[in-house]
């Protein structure tokens, strides 16, 4: 352990930065083991701040080499600055300045991938959040912002392309024969949203007209052998950039806009101004290679890195707390673009689905924040499922409360108050309230709470009236730091129907109508509902409309109604999760303890009733198949018992197979349909459903089923029906499960983004050898501990592993400890990351708890970055 944690930084401290940077020039004298930059930032005293003589303090990093500095040409003595671990600190300066910096840094030894860094044959980089004082020293926070020019010398015959942010205004010839080139950037931006790139690159190019008849020069830039891969993220760019305009009113500003994929990068892409920079494996498309969850993540992506340019950009945050002002709302931007172009109930669903999964666990864990958090150690752990997916959440109850126009009119507000400003979530919410007159004062409390809230629905109908009346009471539970909660601003939308199904008409408040928006403000609250004949059955929380946790007690014969006849399609889906979830928290019980497994499945008659009904979306059907997870599964025990999860749901999918084999053979067939791959909705719904009854068919051990799983392998002209395949020999053991693997690899072998895929798959099977199988994995020549993809695949992949990750003997725990230690040092921000699975040890059965406690002890005690030393300490706390 240090001798001195690193402290915690509060937004209670915010104050405005004591000095400006009016324009920022850069000059990257570019080599790989030494890069030479030089700043010269026009700088004065902030009016703001109010009169002031404090020192002026720069921030950097320990990698960074200061060479020499200078105060409007006068170059300072040592005497007259400091250089502490990360800080430069110069005492004296006029009101009114250009300070001069050269830095010598080390872009071959960056393995952090933060600042400027090496990928493949090309240097790019990466400065969200704290990155660009990796590159030089600076102002390093969002709301200074500035206009910079960049110039950057580097050999033409290796580096031909050089790319910085804005346009090109100039290209020339060093001396020694170098090639400069000189880009500027008009609109004032932070740091973070620096980019560079030099690498000898294949571009593709296109063109993009404006709503206003401005012709917007489009480029994607790729290493060469990958330019046969970006005609789907081109479309789905200039798809992105017409309905920016058509939804939110918003064109785009420079002339330019280029995207650059990299093989090596922490995340999956960043919005730096006009010149995205992409994780390969985020931009890259084609029918072999990838799959069609892939390609719409593709789609998502193109478009959430294109939003920002408005959402995140223009109008920026004023400091990392606020960081859920971009990211939350250009989320719920990319989740409507994505429902606009495909399905709006299957888009919801699987964001549902993951948020209830995965954003639920992190808010009932040690890690539980705010969306707006109101401290932080090391701001990259915040970029977190809260942040992100509970922020995009936070802006769509919004849209709920205003409707659909008057939410326009404050986002047309929040855009031409703030553009060109650095501004806070209470910035955001105001536009809002003064756009729509809509009060949203109490509702505000969502960015400051966390924990998920828990609405608890009872309910009672009055024959006499004719009067339904609704009980709901809220609470949230006490998350680290935050023991006691307010009650919030819950919009409860929600339907009534009859015995037989049909959606009926009631009252509230003498409104009368099929479907209502609750307004739940109070811990307790009556809604009652005039006008019926009869006791009904009510649909609630449809479209998912607050992030809680809703219980109502419903029948089994609810549910089914609900799941054959509910006019919300989401609560159609929503209604055969908690039949599922119900007969399987039956199932897990048993397993645990110690019975034989034994269910008559209810669930088995709605299957039947939906694979029989043709006018249904076979996207939706394949949604419902799909059994509740084993991650959401553990996210709603406590303890988690792994092995009796997993024993639960292949039990169940078992039987549902056996019952319904018939049913699941059939629609397999009849949507097994062959043609030229595309990836539109209506074909990747066909292959969902399709791969979801072979998975089951293949369940009841029938050699036909076995067969089809060894034809499509083979015949398949897709990645989607391929990989299926595959994965599905793999997760039920088939026979030829080993050589399919082996014969994938020898076919791919070639394309790291498909090889990555077989990493995922080959580390998260289930054996009593699984560990010995993920050992190997990290000694096979495809894997490379340099290359987050990579680390992701196989060590994400091995915590899916019940018999790997969660083997009694608590060596799946032992060994990702031992990467985290490893990787602490090399990439922070991935070892943080990695942690996550551990951070979920009070949560689990006795002996695997004591387990992974002791392994996060083990972490605790070693040197550790910033990163991890908040997540593991914080997990023991
Ligand atoms: N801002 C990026 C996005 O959400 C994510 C990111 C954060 C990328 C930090 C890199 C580093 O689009
Ligand atoms: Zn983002």
């Amino acid at each position: 352990m240090k001798e001195s944690q690193p402290s915690a930084i509060f937004l209670k401290d915010y104050k405005v930065p004591p000095f400006l940077i009016d324009k920022t020039e850069l000059t990257f004298d570019l080599e790989e083991a030494t890069t030479i930059v030089t700043s010269r930032l026009h700088m004065r005293r902030n009016p703001a701040f109010g009169k002031s003589t404090a020192p002026l303090v720069l921030d950097g990093g320990e990698d960074v080499k200061l060479i020499g500095v200078a105060m409007d040409n006068y170059s300072l003595p040592p005497e007259e600055y400091r250089v502490s671990e990360d800080k430069l600190i110069i005492t004296a300066t006029a009101d009114k300045f250009v300070l001069t910096c050269e830095t010598l840094i080390e872009p071959q030894n960056n393995t952090r991938l933060e600042g400027l860094y090496r990928s493949s044959s090309m240097f790019c980089t990466q400065c969200e959040a704290e990155g660009f004082r990796h590159i030089t020293y600076y102002l390093d926070r969002p709301d200074v912002m500035s206009v910079f020019t960049t110039t950057i010398i580097a050999d033409e015959s290796r580096y031909p392309v050089m790319l910085s942010n804005g346009n090109e205004v100039e290209r020339g010839k060093t001396e020694e024969g170098k090639t400069v080139v000189v880009w500027h950037d008009p609109f004032p931006k932070p740091a973070y949203l620096f980019a560079l790139v030099a690498g000898d690159l294949a571009v593709k190019n296109d063109v993009f007209t404006t709503q206003s008849q401005r012709d917007v020069k489009l480029q994607i830039f790729t290493e060469t052998h990958n330019i046969d891969k970006v005609d789907y993220a081109m479309e789905a760019l200039k798809r992105s950039m017409r309905w920016d305009e058509e939804a939110y009113g918003r064109e785009y500003d420079l002339d330019i806009f280029m995207i650059v994929a990299v093989d090596d990068f922490n995340m999956g892409a960043m919005e730096n101004k006009g010149l995205n920079i992409f994780n390969s494996s985020c931009l890259l498309a084609s029918p072999e290679t990838t799959t069609d969850d892939n390609y719409l993540r593709v789609e998502a992506i193109v478009a959430h890195e294109y939003f920002h340019n408005w959402s995140g950009n223009r109008v920026t945050c004023r400091d990392w707390f606020q960081l859920s002002l971009k990211e939350g709302f250009t989320v719920f931007r990319d989740q409507t673009f994505s429902a606009d172009m495909h399905s709006e109930t299957v888009k919801r669903v699987e964001d549902v689905a993951f948020l209830k999964t995965a954003q639920f666990a992190e808010d009932a864990g040690p890690m539980a924040h705010p969306v707006r958090p109101a401290s932080f150690i090391e701001i990259s752990n915040f970029y977190t499922l809260t942040v992100y997916e509970k922020g995009a959440e936070i802006v769509r109850m919004i849209h709920t409360l205003l409707g659909a126009e008057k939410f326009r009119a404050g986002s047309d507000l929040y855009f031409e108050r703030h553009d060109g400003q650095a501004v806070t979530c209470d910035d955001f919410v105001a536009a809002m309230q003064d756009a729509s007159g809509v009060d949203l004062s109490q509702f505000k409390r969502w960015y400051s709470q966390a924990g998920t809230p828990t609405v608890l629905v009872t309910d009672s109908f009055d024959e006499s009236t004719g009067t339904y009346r609704l009980t709901m009471k809220q609470d949230t539970p006490a998350t680290p730091g935050q023991p006691t909660k307010l009650a919030v601003h819950i919009p409860v939308r929600v339907g009534l129907l009859d015995p037989q199904g049909a959606e009926l008409t009631s009252s509230v408040q003498g409104v009368d109508a099929q479907e209502h928006v609750l307004h739940l403000t109070s811990n307790e609250q009556d809604f009652e509902f005039t006008g019926l004949t009869a006791r009904p059955v009510p649909s609630l929380l449809r479209g998912f409309s607050a992030p809680v946790k809703l219980r109502y007690d419903y029948s089994t014969t609810d549910l089914l109604l609900l799941m054959s006849s509910d006019t919300d399609g989401f609560n159609r889906w929503s209604a055969s999760q908690q039949l599922a979830v119900g007969e399987l928290n039956t199932l897990i019980k048993q397993s645990i303890d110690g019975e034989t497994l034994s269910i008559d499945s209810q669930l088995a008659l709605g299957f039947k009733t939906l694979l029989n009904d043709a006018s249904l979306d076979p996207a939706m059907v394949a949604l419902v198949l799909a059994l509740p997870s084993q991650a959401y599964l553990s996210e709603l025990a406590n303890p988690i018992y792994p092995a009796a999860i997993k024993q639960a749901r292949d039990f169940l999918k078992a039987q549902l197979a056996n019952v319904l084999i018939e049913d699941f053979k059939r629609v397999y067939h009849e949507h097994n349909v062959t043609g030229e791959y595309q990836a539109v909705a209506e074909d990747i719904a066909r292959r969902s459903l399709k791969n979801t009854a072979l998975s089951y068919w293949v369940e009841t051990g029938n050699e036909l089923a076995q067969q089809a799983v060894l034809d499509q392998f083979q015949s398949a002209n897709n990645m989607t029906d391929q990989f299926a395949a595959l994965s599905i020999a793999v997760n039920t053991q088939h026979a030829k499960a080993a050589d399919l693997l082996s014969a994938f690899y020898e076919q791919w072998k070639n394309e790291p983004l498909v090889v990555n895929k077989w990493l995922m798959l080959s580390a998260s099977q289930e054996s009593d050898a699984a560990l010995t199988t993920v050992k190997s994995l990290m000694a096979h020549p495809a894997f490379d501990l340099k290359n987050p993809n990579k680390v992701r695949s196989v060590l994400g992949g091995f915590g899916q592993s019940m018999s790997g990750f969660h083997n009694a003997d608590g060596s799946g725990y032992r060994f990702l400890a031992d990467q985290i230690i490893v990787l602490n040092k090399k990439n922070p921000q991935i070892a943080s990351r990695l942690c996550t699975p551990l951070t979920r040890w009070k949560k689990l059965q006795p002996e695997l708890s004591v387990k992974m406690k002791a392994e996060l002890e083990r972490i605790l005690a070693e040197d550790l970055s910033k990163d991890v030393y908040e997540v593991v300490s914080k997990s023991l706390a």
